[in-house]
């Protein structure tokens, strides 16, 4: 597949995290990114496109779509993120390829995130950039790329995770089918062809399975087409999913969210939960740990809340067990857990097998009570406190992150002290901070005392600075000490090489060797920065 496969380097820096500040407990890929294997100019060589043509298999060969070509960019968690693998996997296999830029695509699709303004704002930037020539609506369109994620984490993710800041407009004519997926589409709707009439398909997360049936209509010759239903039991299974990072594979076992957290769209955006049964989980993992991936990540909106619709029965911890005995797997990840039900049987089944990383992504959002409250998390500080004492307990020290809002209304500055207090407590190796963002249909919309925004970007300001020490001083503690790492980067400076510990960190080390792409190596770590840590190889693990 040539270039269509390259694979940003930022797309295998990602940590079990919701990402670009859109996680998994709200998703997170949360937010994908990186820092410290930029710092040292890395580049990615990827060996890949043999393990994506093995999972394949034979499913690809049905070529209703010969010829076309697809362009596909992701904004949002690790969700979002894999649900862009499996679209592309749909794709694939209906004979579309996959171009890397709209210029050259016949269908461009836009997977979106709508955990916070900023980030839905951004795909109407984007699909600004398609209007035809001939669009004289005079709508508005901000072609800027105004997001910014502010977080303390130690992989120093990057910010904007396909494209640089330079960007060309592309004039969508020429029979181009432009769609919309994910939560914007799923909260805009069909407002969505108001705002841009040059869209003709919009699609929400539960729906995806419609997808290639809904480009057939639109080529058919309808104007517009949507598959906007959440009323579904069904989870997004594909048999071909195209996966962008070559030992780490990404697995979703539970959709949706059923917690009702009072500034959170995902519940509007991607439905009820609905959890994959455990066999058709752990056959995947045998197929994965076949085709060569040695970590698999378990994904969720709130993934330790899975509950095995099969008579199995399997609990969340045991079928972690389960995943963690698969031959040839080394590193089983999950993300994002929310504390409600993350109980002491976790934290036994990360004991009792090694394979299971010792990283819990556990979002706090506010280390006060009342605020707490307010956003109807179902935990008090104190509870939640409980479940990290649960972790500080392990017989292996366990890497704990969380993600945080500001800023949140009627929060007081006792309350926001509250939460430094709680940073300094709980002593997280990484920090997701985002500044509180009124969501449509949330009940904090109308909650009254609203946080100026200066305000929320001072306490902002203050909280990255308190953790950004106190990584400072954790990383520190750790040089001299031996990790193992999965390498998966490698610097266009002679013998540098990165990877991820089990507990996600990341760290830069030199080796001689010549190719150790995708190994595990034992690195001993020389110095250490807030994000990042430096080291030298010792061996093989
Ligand atoms: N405003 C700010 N941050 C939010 N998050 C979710 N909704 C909002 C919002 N309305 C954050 C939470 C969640 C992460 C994925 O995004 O911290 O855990
Ligand atoms: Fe996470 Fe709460 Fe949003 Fe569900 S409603 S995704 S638990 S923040």
């Amino acid at each position: 597949m040539g270039k269509s496969f390259d694979i940003g380097l930022e797309r295998l820096t990602g940590t079990g995290v919701p990402r670009i500040g859109e996680t998994q407990d709200g998703g997170v890929k949360p937010p994908l990114h990186n820092a410290g294997r930029q710092e040292a100019g890395a580049t990615l060589v990827a060996s890949f496109e043999e393990k994506n043509r093995t999972l394949k298999g034979a499913g690809c060969g049905t070529h209703d779509s010969e010829g076309s070509t697809f362009y596909l960019e992701t904004f949002g968690c690790q969700m979002n993120d894999h649900d862009s693998e499996k679209v592309a996997g749909l794709l694939l296999a209906r004979g579309y390829r996959q171009v890397d830029g709209p210029e050259a695509a016949k269908v461009i699709l836009y997977n979106t995130c709508s955990i916070r303004e900023k980030a839905a704002q951004k795909v109407f930037s984007r699909l600004g950039e398609l209007r035809p020539a001939d669009e004289q609506d005079g709508k508005s369109f901000n072609t800027e790329d105004t997001e910014r994620e502010h977080r303390v984490h130690r992989d120093g993710r990057v910010l904007e995770k396909n494209h640089p800041s330079q960007r060309k407009i592309v004039n969508a004519g020429g029979g181009k089918i432009i769609g919309v997926l994910g939560c914007v589409a799923q909260q805009e709707g069909e407002g969505i062809f108001e705002r841009a009439p040059w869209v003709s398909l919009v699609c929400g997360s539960a729906s995806y399975r419609k997808l290639p049936q809904l480009i057939a209509e639109l080529e058919a010759g309808n104007r517009r087409v949507t598959g906007l239903d959440t009323d579904t039991d069904e989870t997004f299974e594909t048999e071909i999913t195209r996966r962008d990072n070559p030992w780490r594979a990404y697995l979703t076992i539970i959709e949706g969210c059923d917690k009702a957290c009072s500034y959170c769209v995902v519940p509007f955006t991607r439905g009820p939960e609905r959890s994959r049964a455990s066999a058709s989980i752990l056959e995947e993992v045998r197929r994965l740990a076949e085709a060569g991936y040695s970590e698999v990540q378990l994904l969720g909106q709130t993934v330790n809340s899975y509950a095995d619709p099969s008579a199995r029965k399997m609990r969340f911890s045991e079928l972690l067990a389960a995943v963690a005995e698969v031959r040839g797997i080394r590193r089983v990840r999950f993300t994002t857990s929310h504390p409600r039900d993350f109980g002491k049987d976790i934290v036994e089944a990360i004991e009792a097998h090694p394979t299971l990383c010792d990283h819990v992504h556990l979002p706090v959002q506010s280390g006060s009570t009342a605020v707490l409250r307010a956003m109807a998390r179902t935990y008090s500080r104190e509870e939640y406190l409980e479940k990290i004492g649960l972790m500080k307990a392990a017989r292996r020290p366990i890497s704990i992150t969380t993600d945080m809002i500001v800023g949140f209304p009627g929060e007081t500055e006792k309350d926001f002290e509250a939460t430094l207090a709680l940073l300094d407590e709980v002593q997280y190796d990484s920090v997701f901070a985002f500044k509180y963002s009124p969501r449509p249909n949330t009940p904090s919309l109308k909650m009254a005392d609203a946080i100026p925004e200066e305000e929320k970007g001072r306490r902002l300001a203050i909280l990255m600075d308190r953790q950004r020490e106190i990584q400072r001083v954790r990383n520190e503690r750790t040089v001299g000490e031996t990790f193992e790492v999965l390498v998966d980067g490698k610097s266009r400076r002679e013998n540098q090489w990165s990877g991820h510990t089990s507990s996600n960190r990341v760290l830069n080390f030199t080796s001689p060797e010549q190719e150790l792409l995708g190994d595990y190596v034992q690195v001993k770590v020389v110095s250490a920065m807030p994000n990042s840590l430096v080291g030298e190889m010792v061996g093989r693990a």
